[in-house]
């Protein structure tokens, strides 16, 4: 924990100009600096650098943010990482923050836990150089014909036959026996100790920062009843589900690359990057885990998974492709040729060969499993239907309506079955999804005061986190929110002439404010709420809407709009020209086009909200419950009435009331 005065001294002290320097070739261009991109393989360069700012965009991946985001994003560090990074360049002495007694000790079980795998890793990648290490483990990494620099990424190693070598030496070291048996290296017996990985050669697990935090260890005997690998235990350091074999090692390749393989073992990722593919993990030791295919999301969209042909096995990985196709993630999948794994495929080919192998018989996964359930269903009719069944389910999980149509294309010809009956099946199972998923918000969620009996209620469908701008599905006022937010963010500060208000003196956040105010509006879009009452409380606090203020914000979504704002020339208005892309707002008219934007805001949440009282209506006529229903037209009668102001505002009045 780092307390927030030792944060705010690394923000201001943080030259964001000499940190991207360290990692990009800048030039100076008017005020900003540009560079070619570090996200991106582009020739001229669009990476821009805004000293004065704080605060970097890259126009070829829009990606943009402040200098602790640009480390996020270029060295994969975490928020806090990034924030010791700086502390570190700038000598700035870290103050953690206080902590709870039991904070304290889980924190310090932690670290003398990762002691503990940080001794243990040295300890056997330094044995590869003892007289057995040698003899053993190292003549066995050569003959698989492992390079040395890849033992050295890797930190490879090998412990002793001898059953208490590992445990003694770290005992003399004084690492105490309660961590060594947590970490799982050591065994304990009523009254002697031995090692868990005794003869076998050792592959360190890292976190994604680069902490080992256990271990896999293959034995070296060919004896059928030995495990041929065995893995560290679940510790409060290692949660296999939520670790990935390699991750550390391929984030920044898979950010690049914009693709991560996924492999079954520790030789096929070490292999793969022997051949110069550094994309690559494997989800050793367990099947495939939400909380893995998230941890790749993270850096990549797209995951491409590596079979070797054996056919039960592919067909057990399927429920895992489905979690993947419910990510959202891109899946496709390669099949190795017969009796290849990607370890020996990539040991005997070169790796323009592999890759150019991969491109030429990569799949996408739907048609993949059409083809592989088709073979036996078809002579078999039954067999057939649950085929249809079968891959109508993993097209109805994914949650992008454009990629589910494509597929179902696909399916339809593969299957010989029409498309629109495929369409039905897979709108009755996201129907059936959608509910579930309401049933179980609903038993979850919180009133939440203020909300207007007529407004629709979108918190149940809205998910709970601060939302990526521009990611929102559902919500019907979005481009109107978001125009608003712009001109709150860009002009807040800026005075407003109004021709027809007595008080001209008001600024463009204050005449914001008070507007949606008194229409007791709500922004649907987290973020934008968010920024909403960051500029109320500035507001009333007399502080001006200060760009530093929301390229730094605490919240990721805030900061990620923030910069798209700030750096944003022209902004997208559909409101004003649907039809029409592009329109250029500069905000030379201010007192004309914040009021209309207002006005078409209220004019969206009004129609919705008449519509759905509408539909109410119709319910309620069939149960002629009299009472309910005067009310309803009394408060349908006053929203039209509303309505025909606000249209009359729209056509040209700046002011309603
Ligand atoms: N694996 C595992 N547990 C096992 C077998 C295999 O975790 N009991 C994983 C390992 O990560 C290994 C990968 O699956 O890297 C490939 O398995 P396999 O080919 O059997 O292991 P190798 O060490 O390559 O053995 P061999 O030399 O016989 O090919
Ligand atoms: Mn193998």
């Amino acid at each position: 924990m780092i307390d927030q005065q030792t944060i705010n001294q690394i923000f201001e002290t943080a030259d964001i100009l000499e940190v991207i320097s360290d990692f990009v070739t800048l030039k100076k261009s008017g005020a900003n600096y540009k560079g070619l991109s570090p996200f991106s393989n582009e020739k001229t360069p669009s990476f821009m650098v805004s000293p004065a700012k704080g605060i970097f965009k890259d126009f070829s991946s829009g990606k943009g943010g402040n200098v602790v985001g640009f480390l996020m994003e270029h060295e994969k560090l975490s928020y806090p990482e990034a924030l010791r990074y700086l502390a570190n360049k700038y000598s700035i002495p870290i103050e953690e923050k206080e902590l709870s007694a039991e904070e304290i000790q889980q924190k310090n079980e932690r670290e003398s836990l990762l002691a503990v795998t940080s001794f243990a890793s040295k300890y056997f990648h330094d044995q590869l150089e003892s007289e057995e290490g040698k003899a053993i483990g190292l003549s066995y990494f050569r003959k698989r014909g492992f390079r040395d620099d890849l033992l050295k990424k890797f930190q490879l190693g090998y412990s002793p036959e001898e059953r208490t070598a590992f445990t003694t030496e770290a005992g003399k070291n004084g690492y105490k026996k309660s961590y060594l048996v947590k970490t799982g290296l050591s065994i304990e017996r009523e009254n002697y100790m031995f090692d868990r990985f005794a003869g076998r050669v050792i592959f360190p697990i890292h976190s994604l920062s680069g902490n080992v935090i256990g271990f896999g260890g293959r034995t070296l005997k060919s004896d059928k009843n030995i495990a041929k690998y065995l893995n560290s235990p679940e510790s409060d350091i290692y949660h296999k589900s939520r670790v990935l074999y390699g991750l550390f090692e391929a984030k920044k390749s898979i950010v690049s690359k914009e693709q991560c393989f996924l492999v079954e073992g520790y030789t096929d990722v070490i292999a793969m990057h022997q051949a110069g593919i550094e994309n690559v993990v494997a989800s050793s030791g367990t099947a495939l885990t939400t909380d893995q295919i998230r941890l790749i999301k993270r850096f990549s969209g797209n995951i491409t998974i590596l079979y070797d042909g054996d056919e039960a096995g592919i067909k057990a990985s399927f429920r895992g492709i489905d979690m993947i196709l419910e990510e959202g993630m891109n899946v496709k999948v390669v099949m190795l040729p017969d009796g290849e794994d990607p370890d020996s495929f990539a040991r005997s080919h070169s790796s323009s060969e592999f890759l150019e192998f991969i491109k030429s018989s990569e799949k996408d996964f739907i048609s993949f499993k059409t083809q592989i359930l088709l073979v036996e269903a078809q002579h078999d009719p039954i067999k057939r239907a649950q085929l249809i069944t079968d891959i109508v389910k993993s097209v109805a999980v994914i949650p992008d309506g454009i990629m589910r149509s494509v597929f179902l294309k696909d399916s339809s010809l593969l299957l010989g079955v029409e498309e629109q009956i495929l369409y039905n099946e897979v709108n009755k199972i996201r129907r059936r999804i959608q509910e579930q998923k309401w049933r179980r918000e609903q038993s979850g969620r919180r009133e939440y005061p203020g909300r207007k009996d007529w407004e629709e209620q979108p918190r149940t469908t809205l998910p709970q986190q601060p939302l990526v701008p521009g990611f929102v599905e559902n919500v019907f006022s979005e481009i109107e929110e978001r125009e608003i937010i712009y001109f709150l963010l860009k002009f807040g500060n800026q005075l407003l002439h109004l021709s027809s208000e007595e008080n001209a003196e008001v600024s463009v956040a204050q005449y914001i404010i008070r507007e949606i105010q008194n229409d007791e509006l709500e922004f649907t879009n987290l973020v934008y709420k968010q920024i909403f009452e960051d500029v109320k409380d500035l507001n009333e606090r007399s502080e001006p809407v200060a760009e530093r203020y929301f390229v730094y914000h605490d919240q990721a979504g805030v900061r990620e709009l923030a910069v798209d704002i700030y750096t944003s020339r022209y902004e997208l208005s559909k409101v004003w020209k649907r039809k029409e892309a592009y329109v250029e707002m500069p905000g030379e008219n201010l007192g004309f086009e914040i009021p209309k934007s207002l006005l078409s805001y209220k004019m969206t949440v009004i129609e919705k909200a008449l519509s759905h009282l509408r539909k109410e209506l119709e319910n309620i006529e069939k149960n002629s419950d009299v009472e309910a229903l005067n009310h309803l037209i009394v408060r349908i009668q006053s929203l039209e009435q509303v309505k025909r102001e606000l249209s009359i505002g729209l056509g040209g009045r700046t002011i309603i009331r």
